[in-house]
């Protein structure tokens, strides 16, 4: 595989990246999160600005500096993720679902922060599923769309992998193995890249940089020629 940076091959385009970890709120001070740093989707949006694209950058709650040359929509929620991320995909050559998402929010928001009760328990926080962002573009709102997903899985990592992109019913779909500090926060990953048309591609233990612009090579390939 020819590896980029190659230039400016992703010129004319316009791609979607989304970065960092929802936050699902409780009450004012509380909520429900993950560890995603969002170095992986912030290494995505510098490399395709490197490479020429227009890129819209729909960052969750990500403690790093803007990309240059991106724009950068910040959100808190998986509900605010999926609208961001739908408008800016409303026009878009790729989008990269580099974020994590929570597959669940809490039932209800309370206005007030929850307060311990003298002598009662604590009560139960029931969740309520969030939208899949990734399968709704997925189903192709927009036909000609370059599709990509990310996965971390801690077991039977290629089986959950291939499942997992033909459900979404993305074009591409990241596999990084998680667990014991293997992704989380790190500069570098290790992660095969499956293709619901072609070979899977394995990329080493490198910087997340790297993977980028494997993934960006990938979505490449794939993209329709530029009409005009
Ligand atoms: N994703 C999404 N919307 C969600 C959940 C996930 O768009 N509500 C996207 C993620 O951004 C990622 C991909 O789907 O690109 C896979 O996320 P993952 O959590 O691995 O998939 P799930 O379908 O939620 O499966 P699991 O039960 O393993 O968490
Ligand atoms: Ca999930």
């Amino acid at each position: 595989l020819a590896r980029g940076p190659l230039g400016r091959d992703l010129a004319g385009r316009h791609v979607v990246v989304s970065a960092g970890g929802t936050r699902e709120a409780l009450d004012p001070v509380r909520f429900l999160g993950n560890r995603s740093s969002g170095i992986q989707g912030y290494a995505l949006a510098r490399t395709a600005v490197a490479r020429g694209a227009r890129v819209t950058l729909v960052s969750a709650n990500v403690g790093l500096p803007d990309p240059a040359g991106a724009t950068v929509v910040r959100v808190e929620s998986a509900e605010q993720m999926r609208s961001a991320v739908l408008e800016a995909a409303g026009n878009a050559d790729a989008v990269v679902m580099a974020a994590a998402v929570a597959d669940f929010r809490p039932a209800e928001y309370r206005d007030a922060k929850i307060k311990k009760v003298a002598g009662a328990g604590p009560e139960p926080i029931h969740l309520v599923k969030n939208p899949d962002i990734l399968a709704e573009l997925g189903a192709r709102p927009h036909p000609g769309q370059v599709v990509v997903g990310f996965a971390a899985e801690t077991h039977d990592v290629l089986a959950n992998g291939r499942e997992k992109l033909a459900r979404k019913g993305a074009d591409l779909l990241v596999v990084n193995q998680v667990g014991e500090d293997l992704t989380f926060g790190r500069p570098d990953n290790a992660a095969v890249v499956l293709a619901a048309e072609g070979d899977p591609v394995e990329v080493p233990r490198g910087p997340k940089e790297d993977l980028a612009d494997v993934v960006w090579d990938l979505v490449v390939a794939r993209l329709k020629p530029i009409s005009g």
